[in-house]
């Protein structure tokens, strides 16, 4: 991909360890980036780095611990990145999991916890880094799967995951992605922090590990590489032309309407508040089991 020099760019990017996440990475990096990847496992991350030091390049690659499945550990990673006093000009909220079950450590459904909760904490706590590296981008790795959701059932946050397979709960947190990036828009603007939901496509990552075949075996029909699932997340990062387009949703590197509900302002709001409310009080409902 051709891209402008990313010199003296900060970026922090979670899940930069892995697929999509990490082809972001390290395409940022080879541009001149400063890169951290935020994820759970140092090892990991270290693959990363060490990928990217066989290349001839000028950016940097570091590591952060983040667990986005518990909010004590997502404000411990933003703290860290804050506490260094940099600037940041790119947020990527990558990291997601589709068909895993449960609840996360402060007792909020699996799969809305990771792929929404933690990345709304993550980003608020991150807030004055991403104001200080204005002109910046808050970029969700959303996915085209939230056209299946017909709402956000808020009851369903605070309980284990109850379909079948996760999937309804899967397509509900990419709507949250995409309604987060709406109401982030409304609320940054004229502060040239700007927003916008990626769909990938539908990539050969990791992501599916846990969907039972056949429908892996039917998934993987549509599947393009980690390197073309990273593209339009790249666009959104660099290109000039998005610049102006905050809240937008995007696929195949251009803004594509979203779902009717995906639109509906009311509840981008009403995320917003109950996200912010539960995010704030945590350690006051811990409800694990
Ligand atoms: N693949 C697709 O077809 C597709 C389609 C539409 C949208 N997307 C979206 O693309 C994004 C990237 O997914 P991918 O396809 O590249 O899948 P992937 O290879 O499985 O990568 C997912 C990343 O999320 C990280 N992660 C999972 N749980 C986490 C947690 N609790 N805390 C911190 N990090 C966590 C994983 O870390 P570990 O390695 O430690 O597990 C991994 O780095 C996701 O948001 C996904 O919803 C993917």
């Amino acid at each position: 991909m051709n891209i402008n020099s990313l010199n003296n760019r900060i970026a922090l990017i979670t899940g930069g360890n892995s697929g999509i996440g990490r082809c972001t990475a390290l395409e940022l990096a080879r541009n001149g980036a400063h890169v951290f990847i935020a994820c759970r496992d140092q090892g990991k991350a270290q693959s990363v780095i060490d990928e990217f030091s066989t290349f001839p390049m000028v950016g940097k690659i570091e590591y952060l611990n983040l667990d986005l499945s518990d909010l004590n550990s997502v404000k411990n990673c933003a703290r860290e990145f804050v506490s260094k006093g940099l600037p940041l000009h790119l947020l990527i909220n990558n990291a997601g999991v589709a068909g895993l079950k449960g609840l996360t450590q402060q007792g909020f459904e699996m799969t809305m916890g990771v792929n929404h909760l933690g990345h709304f904490l993550l980003t608020q706590e991150l807030m004055p880094s991403l104001l200080s590296g204005s002109p910046s981008r808050i970029i969700n790795v959303a996915s085209r799967a939230h056209v299946y959701a017909k709402g956000i059932n808020f009851e369903s946050f605070r309980r284990s995951t109850d379909s079948k397979l996760g999937i309804r709960e899967y397509c509900e947190s990419k709507l949250a992605n995409v309604l987060f990036t709406k109401e982030l828009a409304k609320r940054l603007k004229g502060t040239g922090v700007s927003s916008y939901a990626v769909h990938p496509g539908v990539v050969a990552s990791s992501l599916w590990r846990e969907v039972p075949e056949p429908l892996r075996a039917l998934i993987k029909i549509f599947m393009v590489s980690n390197n073309k699932g990273a593209r339009t997340t790249l666009h959104c990062a660099t290109s000039s032309r998005t610049a102006f387009e905050s809240g937008d949703y995007y696929a195949d590197s251009r803004s594509k309407k979203p779902s009717k509900v995906a639109l509906d302002t009311n509840l981008a709001a009403e995320l917003w508040t109950k996200s912010s409310q539960w995010v704030n009080d945590y350690d006051l409902t811990i409800k694990k089991g």
